[in-house]
């Protein structure tokens, strides 16, 4: 029988033998990228070589990437929306373009040797042309001499068939989607690929990136045309299996059990909204990058997520703290395969547990609280909203969806109102974020990521070389970092560390990049502090003259007089061991 794992292995096996290096997945939170809070898509480390930059592994590349969706969040509980999910990607960079990419994408699904998957069972969607680009045709020309009749190929327009970019900006194309009819009966008879009602699951996405979006809207072409493909982990092996859910299959089945077992009321959409908020804050927190649930950003959309699973908890009859249960169902299927929940299995289920316990002294409370204020104005406004936010600990996001249960509409707008006038959270930390990411500033995201590496080597010197950084996190606004020191780094530190920096930075020190192995990169001094098991062979190692010399994917500034001066505005502690400091570029 396939499992994930077998079909993991099966896809990048696959790949290998067609030419493609194997990357190792990076992190769920993108280090340098202001444009998303977390990784949406397998493109999204691989922005800077999609734009041209030559890759140290070459022009063909496979990963299985972790990837956070919350955009989808209003989707889950259906048969195969997730928030967290695993993306199986093969990928060119300037290499192959549309004819290898499809009659991989065909091989692989439906040769014996591979997944055998019933070819009449399979529709594929393509680009129907605007006035940015013209209709796929190539695509389609390419699908039917694989087999796939011209009735099954349909035609979508930007909404459906076009991918990136990841942010405001930055690589993106049309893009070719492949689904596989699960045999349920059509809803209807509109009913397509892309419809709802779970008939047919949309499995694989080869995205043709052959365009750039930039600032002012515009799409122009780029310099090299790109393959981008993401295959659905979850989804693929529910269909494998001929399950109609992914929740019936091994990556979800032990969670699904628990839930029903100490479920007293079970309703199927609750217990699918734990097993996938649960599972998504499990991962995000393993990776151990100092975030936790709190009001502001990611911290922000893991309270959200936790919080609505103990709110589904409740109307599953279900009292008391119960999300650590879940999470250690979590670690054991996932533990093998992804060894930091394993290692880090004792920092998830503690912030898991104090967020639970923290909001399930309030949340009877507020649900009270939530009745009353709807009983006595039958309806439920911004102004209460924000009362339950602030009293109860009630994200915005679960109220409208409770008032929504009422056939309700929270006016966010003025929710927002009512937040800036408390000044209690900023609007870019709630709604704005949460579905969109930020707003787009890639020049002074470049400039603040070459300065974190000044920052990096400059608090090595001032404080010695036990500080490693420990995460780091861009906005057009500021730089955080955070780094290992056991603990307040002194005013006289901090200063000492800002001169230096800006000496560097006055010095006009041109940014040069080489390409190296690991090991080279290493004896030459270059920092490198990431897990050994996910070393790629060969990586990039960026080299401030004497100031800075780092094993990085970039991208950087061409010389450190393009980053102004660098102000550092606070230092604080994040967890035992570990600080954070955040500053500025003026
Ligand atoms: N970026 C595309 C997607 O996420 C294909 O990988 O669907």
């Amino acid at each position: 029988m396939w499992t994930a794992k077998k079909l993991v292995d099966a896809y990048l096996r696959f790949f290998k033998e067609k030419g493609h290096s194997i990357l190792p997945s990076s992190s769920l939170v993108p280090e340098n990228d202001p444009t998303v809070l977390f990784t949406t898509a397998g493109m999204h480390p691989l922005v800077p070589y999609l734009l041209g930059q030559p890759h140290p592994q070459g022009k063909r590349l496979a990963d299985n990437q972790k990837c956070i969706r919350t955009g989808d969040i209003d989707e889950i509980g259906d048969s195969s929306h997730l928030t967290f999910f695993f993306m199986l990607g093969n990928w060119s960079l300037g290499d192959y373009f549309k004819k290898e990419a499809i009659e991989w994408s065909f091989e692989f699904l439906t040769d014996k040797k591979w997944l055998g998957l019933d070819k009449n069972r399979i529709s594929v969607t393509c680009f129907e042309g605007d006035s940015d680009a013209p209709k796929d045709k190539e695509s389609a020309a390419i699908w039917e001499k694989a087999g796939i009749p011209k009735k099954r190929i349909y035609f979508f327009p930007k909404e459906d068939n076009w991918w990136g970019p990841a942010g405001k900006t930055g690589p993106c194309g049309p893009d070719t989607e492949i689904f596989f009819d699960t045999g349920k009966k059509a809803c209807g008879k509109d009913c397509r690929p892309g419809c709802g009602c779970g008939k047919y699951f949309e499995i694989w996405n080869d995205v043709f990136m052959q365009y750039k979006k930039t600032a002012e809207g515009k799409f122009e072409p780029l310099a090299q045309q790109n393959v981008d493909t993401g295959m659905g982990v979850e989804r693929t092996i529910a269909m494998l299996q001929d399950k109609t859910t992914v929740y019936e299959t091994e990556m979800f089945k032990p969670i699904m059990e628990k839930i029903k077992e100490i479920s007293k009321a079970y309703n199927e959409k609750s217990a699918r909204i734990i097993a996938d908020h649960i599972r998504s804050v499990c991962f995000v927190l393993a990776e151990g990058k100092g975030i936790v649930p709190s009001n502001v950003e990611h911290g922000y959309v893991l309270r959200r997520l936790i919080r609505r699973a103990v709110r589904h908890g409740r109307l599953l009859g279900i009292e008391g703290i119960f999300c650590k249960e879940i999470a250690k169902k979590v670690v054991d299927i996932y533990k093998e395969d992804w060894s930091e929940l394993a290692e880090n299995s004792g920092l998830v289920f503690k912030e898991i547990e104090a967020e639970e316990e923290k909001f399930g002294k309030v949340l009877k409370q507020g649900i009270k609280m939530f009745e009353k204020y709807f009983k006595k104005a039958g309806t439920i406004n911004a102004n209460d909203a924000f009362l339950l936010y602030q009293s109860f600990g009630f994200p915005l996001e679960m109220t409208v969806e409770m008032a929504a249960e009422k056939g309700i509409e929270v006016d966010k707008k003025a929710f927002e109102k009512e937040f800036k006038k408390h000044q209690e959270l900023s609007r870019k930390a709630t709604v704005g974020k949460f579905k969109s990411g930020l707003a787009d500033n890639s020049e002074t995201a470049v400039r603040m990521h070459t300065a974190t590496h000044l920052l990096h080597s400059a608090l090595r010197k001032v404080l010695g070389d036990h500080v490693q950084q420990k995460g780091s996190n861009i906005t057009p606004e500021r730089i955080r970092f955070d780094f290992s020191n056991p603990g307040k780094v002194s005013k006289e530190q901090l200063a000492e560390v800002e001169k230096l920096v800006n000496k560097a930075i006055d010095a006009k020190i041109e940014v040069k990049r080489e390409e190296k192995s690991l090991k080279e990169a290493k004896k030459e001094g270059a920092l490198a502090f990431f897990d050994a098991k996910y070393a790629p062979e060969k990586v990039s190692v960026y080299t401030i003259g004497n100031a800075s010399k780092e094993v990085c994917a970039g991208p950087h500034v061409k010389n450190t007089s393009e980053l102004g001066h660098l102000r550092i505005k606070k230092e604080e502690s994040v967890s035992a061991g570990v600080r954070r400091i955040k500053a500025v570029l003026e």
